[in-house]
């Protein structure tokens, strides 16, 4: 059987650093209370003129330095994002064409943060079937575009920034599963009101900004996490031993340390980089596993374990062998 495995990884992070600091000169709230609630000490943000498709291009040229490939070689790129450069054409064509990748399907998935879960998930699938051999799959997110930067509750929680990963088909194990799963009946507690197709009122322009009711939000995302890691483990008849890294999405290290004990691994066998990136919905994933990567703590040959939770609801994970 054939296998997706990951060849390369890349991030981004935009220049511009808001540190919880600046952030205490524009809203009531305090650096330390931002940090003990969320772990969270500062956040990247996109230039005035820095589009998701900017960040996704830089991430992905990393990935594919990393894998020592040229773009023009991809068969399949998939994009997640909540936060696209257009209404149309998707992030995903529009790096196609700065890679040079012509010709190949390009598409982008919107699973607002659990978007990198899912776009590795179908990447997975058109790899092992045939329908590709080699796919780019990214994660970028210019967040502060839809937040409202007088609301305390939700400003101090998100950062800009993409990560991206190139998989390639392997007879050698790489991805072994990956598990989708959604429920709608929850949008209202994490949205953004106004949209294309419903508009919103030109008047009330706090219907273009994310909302959410955190302490929901939050009970719901541990529950759901730990759930979505027992399922990942009996469906690979393996324990929490077997997980050499959980790379987990980076909402709130509160949150990632609930996590972690729930599965009794310890914190030093979870990428963190919440406290530096705040949460980039579909990119802090690609982003902590190429952290991960790049500072050597992930190996070739251990299993990781990725895993999401984020607006829809959606949740998911992906087991893989790096
Ligand atoms: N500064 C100071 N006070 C604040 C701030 C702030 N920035 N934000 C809220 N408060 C106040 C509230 O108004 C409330 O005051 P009150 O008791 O007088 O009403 C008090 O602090 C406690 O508010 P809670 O919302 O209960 O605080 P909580 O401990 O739950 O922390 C937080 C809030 C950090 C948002 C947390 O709920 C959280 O992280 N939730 C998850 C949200 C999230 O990560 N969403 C992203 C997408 S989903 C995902 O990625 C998992």
């Amino acid at each position: 059987m054939s296998y997706a495995r990951i060849i390369g990884t890349g991030g981004y992070l935009p220049e511009h650093i808001v540190t919880n600091f600046d952030i205490e000169q524009k809203v009531d709230t305090s650096a330390e209370w931002i940090f003990e609630r969320t772990g969270i000490e500062q956040r990247h943000i996109a230039a005035p003129d820095e589009t998701a498709a900017d960040l996704a291009e830089h991430a992905a040229r990393r990935a594919l330095d990393a894998a020592g490939i040229d773009g023009d070689t991809l068969d399949l790129i998939v994009v997640a994002t909540t936060t696209p450069d257009h209404v149309f054409p998707s992030v995903a064509t529009q790096i196609q064409a700065r890679l040079g990748a012509y010709g190949c399907p390009a598409f982008d998935v919107q699973a607002v943060c659990t978007g990198f879960v899912y776009a590795l998930g179908i990447a997975d699938k058109f790899v092992r079937t045939g329908s590709a051999r080699r796919a780019l799959v990214v994660g970028s997110e210019t967040f502060s575009r839809i937040l409202d930067w007088t609301d305390r509750t939700t400003c101090i929680l998100f950062g800009d920034g993409a990560g991206a990963v190139v998989l390639e088909a392997s007879e050698e194990p790489g991805i072994l599963s990956s598990h989708l799963h959604a429920d709608g009946r929850y949008k209202e507690l994490l949205w953004v009101p106004a949209g294309v197709s419903s508009g919103y009122d030109q008047t009330c322009l706090n219907q273009a900004y994310v909302a959410m009711r955190g302490s929901e939000v939050f009970k719901m995302a541990v529950r759901t996490l730990g759930r979505i890691v027992d399922e990942t483990l009996s469906a690979n008849q393996m324990t929490a031993e077997a997980i050499d890294w959980l790379v987990p999405h980076q909402a709130n290290e509160r949150i990632l340390v609930a996590t972690a004990r729930q599965l009794n691994l310890p914190m030093s066998r979870v990428i963190s980089t919440v406290r530096y990136h705040a949460n980039t919905s579909a990119a802090s994933v690609p982003l902590a596993l190429d952290v991960g990567v790049r500072d050597g703590r992930i190996q070739p040959g251990q299993t990781v374990l990725l895993e999401a939770f984020g607006g829809g609801f959606t949740w998911g994970s992906v087991l893989l062998t790096y």
